[in-house]
């Protein structure tokens, strides 16, 4: 199946950015770590990062022509704040887990709510870059698990 990992804003930065907060490790390393255990597990995988909304509402719709099968998302500062993210989530109805590298839950209260948790298959949090990994473990299971 083909699997789309979403990155947003500031996630570019990551490897510089707070590395106490988000680790050392850069968006190139994660991504190509998702690719190589998405083809290890006999999958395809995209990822786009983006500091634009729009961007990121334009790649979702286009997944739907795409037969995307499942988003992983780490929203970043979106999470917080857009319903337009949501709604396009929505709106192509593809399966989605949630992503966070810091546990939100013990950062800043406005880090406590986010757009997506209640519309989302799962959330994972708090264990940095892993995260990533553990979400494709569980998307790839549950796409193979509904084509029994
Ligand atoms: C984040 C948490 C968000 O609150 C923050 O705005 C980010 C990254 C995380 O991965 O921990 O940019 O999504």
């Amino acid at each position: 199946a083909s699997i789309l990992v979403l990155h947003g804003p500031n996630l570019n930065l990551l490897g510089t950015r707070e590395p106490g907060v988000y680790g050392a490790v850069t968006l190139a390393q994660i991504n190509q770590r998702l690719a190589e255990l998405a083809d290890s597990l006999g999958h395809r995988l995209q990822s786009l990062q983006s500091n634009a909304e729009h961007a990121l509402i334009d790649r979702i719709h286009a997944a739907r022509d795409e037969n995307i099968e499942y988003i992983l998302i780490n929203p970043a500062a979106f999470t917080h704040t857009s319903v337009a993210i949501r709604d396009a989530l929505l709106a192509v109805s593809i399966p989605f887990i949630e992503v966070h590298l810091s546990n939100v839950y013990k950062r800043e209260p406005f880090r406590h709510h986010s757009y997506f948790s209640d519309v989302a298959e799962g959330v994972i949090c708090g264990l940095g870059a892993q995260g990533y990994e553990l979400a494709l473990q569980a998307a790839v299971h549950r796409i193979e698990q509904a084509k029994r």
